[in-house]
């Protein structure tokens, strides 16, 4: 019936953020449209894409919004943030700043979306470009970015590089997963 058609069909927001240049458009643009651009063309504002997937028989529809890492959050108002079912947030593992900044970028998030729960919000952390990790260019390991996320409620963890296609899928079905 139509009905069991609508309730079988699912829109989840998702919002993407991070410092400028971690590579937020480059994963979503992976993901997308597996394409990978080595220019860098700051997002202005905000802009989303959309992908669908099937989980355990639901169509789902990931809304992806891309923010600027520059222009932070005031400029987007509140209202783009309320309704998110997810939130990802982006570093580089190669430059301690932008690990540094996801404390700031976690707190504005809740204050910004003010979910029912905030306790509960569903978050991902990724660490993008490990391709360029050659031992001794990564800032950031493994093991520091885990201890983060498991004192930040748990958050779910993936590793990837948007140039090399390295975990991007892995990485948005656990987005959609833990938004549904
Ligand atoms: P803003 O729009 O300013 O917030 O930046 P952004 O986070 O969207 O970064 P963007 O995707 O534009 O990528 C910034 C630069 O990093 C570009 O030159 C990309 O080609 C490069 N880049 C993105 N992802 C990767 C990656 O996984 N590996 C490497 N080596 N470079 C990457």
């Amino acid at each position: 019936s139509p009905a069991m058609l609508m309730s079988d069909r699912m829109l989840l927001k998702v919002i993407v953020l991070g410092d400028s240049g971690v590579g937020k458009t480059s994963l979503m643009n992976r993901y997308v449209y597996n394409r990978f651009n080595k220019q860098y063309k700051s997002t202005i504002g905000a802009d989303f894409v959309t992908k669908e997937l099937h989980i355990d028989e639901k169509l789902v529809t990931l809304q992806i919004w891309d923010t600027a890492g520059q222009e932070r959050f005031h400029s987007l108002g509140v209202a783009f943030y309320r309704g998110a079912d997810c939130c990802v947030l982006v570093y580089d593992v190669n430059i301690q700043k932008t690990f540094e900044t996801l404390q700031t970028w976690h707190e504005e998030f809740l204050k910004q979306a003010d979910p029912t729960n905030p306790e509960r919000f569903p978050f991902v952390l990724l660490g993008n470009k490990v391709d360029t990790d050659g031992g001794s260019s990564r800032a950031v390991s493994e093991k520091t970015a885990r201890e983060w996320c498991a004192m930040n409620g748990n958050i779910p963890y993936f590793e990837t590089s948007a140039k090399e296609n390295y975990n991007v899928d892995d990485a948005f079905l656990c987005v959609a997963k833990t938004a549904l």
